[in-house]
């Protein structure tokens, strides 16, 4: 079976077929998959609900797909190589018949634990193979999987398990990151003091440090699995139920929980990881995301294990314990796709050329890149010193809520442009729409980017709250798929995604609300009002800057700021620490009383020189205070 596009003149060929007859083109990829019985309408959709099924009644169970599918002919190879964060710990290469056993043993561990179809289990892991088995086997007895990165905090993680109602937390004792130990457990047991769903805590030993062990609760993972037998018979599920929840930032204070479906997702990560990254069998793939986020669960577990191929998982970080440490590994295993985030290149461009120059990084024949927009420096860089100036760079966008990638050259295909996800793939329908609903045709255009017609792998709604995702994503631009995006049409006819057009910041392509990181400062109890906005940061793509307005009676501004940034660590977690906190006067305001950010986030950019009118301001004093106390670069 081979859906991989050979060549440009195939590329054009594939994509007017699938905008011609998109039932007919899915229908050839999805039936290559093993459905224990067929589907009976291909696709059934309005993006008015939204309602939007694939496949609607066939009925399968997505591990079959990796597993049976594969396991004659590939149950010999590897499936997962995982590289811990020590160099000189023992890495461990699990072949497709090992990870079908311990998956099935672990599917024995759930169900004996009271797992049933339809039930959420929450995945709190580090990166270590046990993180994809929890997710397989998951989806193997058709629970629902959500996993949460292991950096969010204890209230984070309990949010996300109140919403979801779930029954059962898979964790570890600690992480190791870098130097760092990090114990992960007591955050799950401060999460699940206020969290009544939760019945049982199953906890993989990998630093072997001491945890409290709750009884009737809390179980061990080794010995949950041991003695159970390796055949699990795979629980049949139907195409629209759900595989999983992941929860992400919006525009709204709260994350949402956007969730996937199991026929049209399994068929376009598959369809996706093939055509973007050019596989070929034998090919050592890695994608250096967490499974935390929606990189990992397509580009690091389910589209390459669909796909037969061998994916490399890494514990660490990219700068323990030097700046060459990805380099080593990509020799140590002859990788030869690698899939990496613009702050990840950034970060270690900075580093200069030294850390490159003991490996040969030969074995590459695909980069790519992912999160966010890569500027045109790092794309250099990337493709010069990494890929050696002869390997495809592949910017792929795409989101949470779309699955898979929807827009990116296909290596070595169809041409790459720097700083331009350029095409998309076949089966996706973008378009550029002014701010009044017309869509803006033809080249040189730049607008709102928005999706016209449905793809398999896309959102179907956000849990427990239908309301929300039409609101999210199918209100702004009637009958289509809103991406919060801006997007720039070139006079080729290349995509360059412009970022986000939403109270949206990326932060090292982390998405994070700024409702949600104001929340958090407005916790402070010293707080009396705080407006978040994001400014260029060299590394991270972007930063977080807060203007914060504080009571500060017997307080001095320098621990302020530092008791901020701590609140909002310890509400959310490490990855929203606001870059700048200002603690100001005041806050402009229209004279309806809406804060306006566009000052706010010119400011923080240091670009004081064009504000615009702002006599039109509640209290337009304040600022020039604030311009006077920013902490301008
Ligand atoms: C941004 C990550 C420019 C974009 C897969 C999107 C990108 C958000 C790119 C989704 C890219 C992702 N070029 N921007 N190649 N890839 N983005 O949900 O703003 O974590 O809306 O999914 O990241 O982030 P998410």
């Amino acid at each position: 079976m081979s859906h991989k596009i050979q060549t440009l003149s195939g590329y054009f060929h594939e994509y007017q077929k699938s905008v011609a007859q998109p039932e007919e083109f899915w229908e050839r990829i999805a039936e290559s998959f093993h459905w224990r019985k067929l589907w009976d309408k291909t696709l059934d959709w309005n993006f008015d609900e939204p309602k939007v099924k694939w496949f609607a009644n066939g009925k399968l169970n997505i591990t079959e797909n990796i597993f049976e599918r594969h396991l004659y002919t590939k149950g010999d190879s590897p499936a997962i190589i995982w590289e811990a964060n020590e160099p000189n710990e023992p890495n461990r290469i699990i072949t497709y018949r090992e990870l079908y056993e311990l998956t099935n043993q672990f599917c024995h561990a759930l169900v004996d634990n009271g797992i049933r179809k339809g039930d959420r289990v929450i995945i709190y892991m580090p990166m270590v193979p046990e993180a994809a088995i929890a997710m397989l086997a998951c989806a193997r007895v058709g629970a629902i999987h959500s996993v949460v990165f292991a950096g969010f905090s204890s209230t984070s993680l309990s949010d996300r398990i109140i919403d979801c109602g779930a029954k059962m937390v898979l964790t570890s004792d600690g992480n190791y990151r870098g130097s760092k130990s990090i114990p992960v457990k007591a955050v799950v047991d401060e999460a699940i003091l206020n969290t009544p769903s939760i019945e049982k805590v199953i906890v993989l030993k990998r630093t072997f440090e001491e945890v409290v062990m709750k009884a009737d609760r809390d179980l061990w993972w080794h010995e949950a699995v041991a003695g159970k037998s390796k055949d699990f018979t795979a629980v049949e599920t139907d195409s629209e139920d759900m595989l999983f929840i992941l929860y992400t930032s919006g525009s709204t204070g709260k994350p949402k929980g956007v969730v996937h479906s199991i026929g049209g997702y399994m068929v376009y990560s598959y369809y996706s990881f093939m055509n973007v990254f050019q596989y070929s069998q034998g090919d050592i793939y890695w994608c250096t995301a967490d499974v935390g986020w929606i990189t990992g669960h397509s580009y690091i577990v389910y589209g390459p294990l669909l796909s037969g191929a061998t994916t490399l998982m890494f514990e660490g970080v990219p700068t323990y314990p030097n700046a060459g440490r990805f380099w080593e590994i990509i020799d140590k295993y002859k990788v030869n796709q690698f899939y990496t985030a613009p702050t990840a290149i950034r970060s270690l461009q900075a580093f200069g050329l030294e850390p490159l120059e003991p490996y040969s990084l030969q074995s590459l024949k695909v980069i790519g890149s992912v999160g966010e927009p890569i500027n045109e420096e790092a794309w250099h860089w990337y493709h010069d010193h990494i890929g050696k100036g002869n390997c495809p760079l592949v910017d792929t966008w795409w989101q949470t809520e779309t699955g898979g990638i929807m827009i990116s050259a296909l290596a070595g295909i169809t041409p790459n442009k720097p700083a331009h996800a350029s095409l998309p793939l076949p089966g996706i329908q973008p378009v550029i729409m002014d701010t009044e609903g017309n869509e803006l045709t033809g080249n040189n255009v730049e607008g709102n980017l928005c999706i016209k017609f449905p793809w398999p792998g896309m959102i179907r709604t956000t849990y427990g709250d239908h309301e929300k995702c039409k609101k999210e994503y199918f209100s702004a631009y009637k009958g289509m798929y809103f991406t919060g995006d801006g997007a720039k049409r070139d006079h080729d006819g290349y995509l360059r995604i412009l970022g986000r057009v939403d109270d949206v910041i990326n932060v090292s392509g982390h998405r994070m609300g700024t409702a949600e990181v104001e929340n958090a400062i407005n916790e402070h109890p010293k707080v009396v009002e705080s407006a978040v906005v994001g400014y260029p940061h060299e590394v991270k793509g972007q930063g977080i800057y807060a203007y914060v307005i504080c009571d500060m009676e017997g307080r001095t501004e320098a621990n302020l700021i530092e008791e901020i940034k701590d609140t909002v660590k310890k509400i959310i977690g490490p990855i929203a620490k606001p870059d700048m906190v200002q603690i100001v006067p005041g806050l402009p305001k229209t004279r309806s009383g809406k804060i306006m950010r566009r000052i706010l986030r010119k400011i923080a950019s240091g670009d004081i020189s064009n504000l615009g009118d702002t006599s039109t301001l509640l209290n337009p004093e304040v600022v020039d205070d604030i311009i006077k106390g920013a902490n301008l670069k």
